[in-house]
């Protein structure tokens, strides 16, 4: 198996739909909205992929201003090829597209809670979220 890394290659949206399907990220994602999809790909600016032979078999998805802050959306590895070092790769290619002092930002997904601790990150006490429909008080 070889796997290819790519900063600069864009997905369609049934690619992205189709491996977050396969990676089990689909159960958390809005892949019943294609208007939500496309603006997921069209918006983000940092796209970080691995692919097998031409198929794509994972994506990290950013939102970055590359030097102060890279909110990290979507981590998906496909089911198939997890566990290899793919997840940790795609992660390492977001940071060296960063500058030095930029830190990545993410919600872990229940699943993936144990990850990001045993990979490096630090836990953060004090991240907040105002999901869409809270009013501020
Ligand atoms: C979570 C996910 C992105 C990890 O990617 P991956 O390519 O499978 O993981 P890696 O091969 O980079 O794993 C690196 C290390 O973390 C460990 N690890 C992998 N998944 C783990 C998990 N869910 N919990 C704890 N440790 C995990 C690996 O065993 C490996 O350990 P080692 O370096 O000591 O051998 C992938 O499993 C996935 O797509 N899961 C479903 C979607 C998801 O939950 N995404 C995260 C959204 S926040």
């Amino acid at each position: 198996m070889n796997i290819v890394y790519q900063h600069l290659r864009q997905i369609t949206e049934s690619e992205f739909v189709d491996l977050l399907k396969r990676s089990t990220l689909a159960e958390r994602r809005p892949i019943d909205n294609p208007n939500c999809v496309r603006a997921m790909l069209r918006h983000s600016n940092l796209l970080c992929t691995a692919w097998d032979d031409g198929k794509l078999v994972g994506v990290a998805r950013s939102v970055t201003d590359f030097e102060y802050c890279c909110y990290l959306s979507d981590l998906a590895v496909d089911k198939e090829y997890q566990r290899i070092g793919i997840g940790k790769g795609l992660i390492r290619l977001t940071q060296s597209r960063l500058g030095e002092k930029a830190k990545i930002i993410l919600l872990a997904a229940p699943d993936a809670e144990g990850y990001y601790g045993h990979i490096g990150f630090e836990a953060h006490r004090s991240a907040w979220i105002l999901n869409p429909n809270s009013a501020l008080k």
